[in-house]
């Protein structure tokens, strides 16, 4: 069975993006791999948040996960500040891990430019610690969006170069899952590209009805179609995508008439789509809620996870001090 890990980053909510974007695959996974999920508390401090925020973080993200059908019962879940391996395996990679191709990763630059005031070596190294958590369980495959395919590259750029420096086959290289489908990718409500945090134009899975209502409501439209069967600009066809995602495809096909006809009204079109998205989401806010109610839920998950990810980490650890010489006396 293939070994699978990803990360997660601890910020804030999830939104539907996130839920029909990456985590329905995660969930999927959990079936036919031997899966490692974990939340990145570490790699969030390179952007020095708030100790008070830290904590209802990490919680309010491992809450969602489970909410979603992430299940401890198939795969490990855990807080990676929980597994301390993975942080004497970061050292490890430092060492053999070049300013040159560090400065050169895009997502530092990127988040050099968004933060000159604060340019720390975490952040540089932002590639290394990842590798870490991958290698620490010498995971064969990663599911990650083309965002850290970067990383993913430089990961096994760190494994190869472990591997001939110290002349041992030890780490695999691992590579991006593939299930062999497109991706589902969940526009915004601002008629422009995908919904993300930064964009502020999500919808998120915690969100009540009255909010969600509020913001389909609110979403980009145009004047309508004036010519019959005519193609949708970007925001309409956003809204579609929306709806082929959460709703049945009688509706969507209703709708669709509706737009090549030039009878259709937004409004019942954002009713219905709202209404879908309630639906669709709501077995989630109820999990969410039970989770709340009971926090031993959040407590055994994680204890369970840690316990699993420290005996597979600790055996890479061991082994990789072996092959670098590390000795006991
Ligand atoms: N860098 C990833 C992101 O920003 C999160 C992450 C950290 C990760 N460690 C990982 C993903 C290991 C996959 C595997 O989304």
């Amino acid at each position: 069975m293939n070994t699978v890990v990803s990360g997660i980053r601890s910020t804030g909510n999830l939104h539907l993006g996130n839920y029909y974007g990456a985590l329905k695959n995660f969930i999927r996974m959990q079936d036919s791999h031997r899966c490692f999920f974990f939340i990145a508390d570490y790699h969030s401090l390179t952007t020095h948040p708030d100790p008070t925020i830290l904590y209802p973080n990490v919680k309010s993200v491992l809450t969602e996960y489970l909410a979603c059908g992430l299940d401890p019962e198939k795969s490990a879940i855990y807080i990676q500040s929980d597994v301390p391996e993975v942080v004497e395996l970061y050292l490890m990679l430092n060492m053999h891990a070049y300013l040159g191709e560090l400065t050169k990763t895009v997502s530092f630059k990127d988040k050099a430019r968004k933060q000159p005031e604060n340019v720390n070596a975490g952040l540089l190294t932002y590639p290394t610690l990842m590798a870490a958590d991958i290698l620490i369980h010498n995971a064969d495959q990663v599911p990650v969006g083309k965002d850290q395919l970067q990383h993913l590259e430089m990961t096994r750029n760190f494994a190869k170069r472990f591997n001939n420096f110290y002349k041992v086959e030890y780490f695999k290289e691992p590579i991006a899952y593939n299930d062999g489908t497109e991706p589902i990718k969940i526009p915004g409500l601002d008629g422009s590209g995908k919904m993300g945090k930064s964009e502020g134009n999500c919808i998120y899975l915690a969100d009540d009805a009255k909010t969600i209502e509020k913001k389909v409501k609110k979403a980009l439209t145009d004047q309508g179609p004036t010519e019959m069967n005519s193609v949708k600009p970007e925001c309409i066809e956003n809204l579609f995508t929306l709806m082929k995602v959460v709703s049945t495809a009688d509706t969507v096909q209703y709708f669709e008439e509706k737009w090549n006809t030039c009878e259709i009204r937004y409004g019942d079109l954002k009713k219905q789509l709202a209404a879908d998205i309630i639906a669709a989401t709501e077995p989630i806010r109820q999990r969410i809620a039970e989770i709340d109610a009971h926090p031993e839920i959040l407590h055994n998950a994680v204890t369970r996870g840690k316990e699993i990810a420290r005996e597979s980490a600790s055996k890479t650890i061991k082994e990789v001090r072996e092959i670098m010489g590390f000795r006991n006396f």
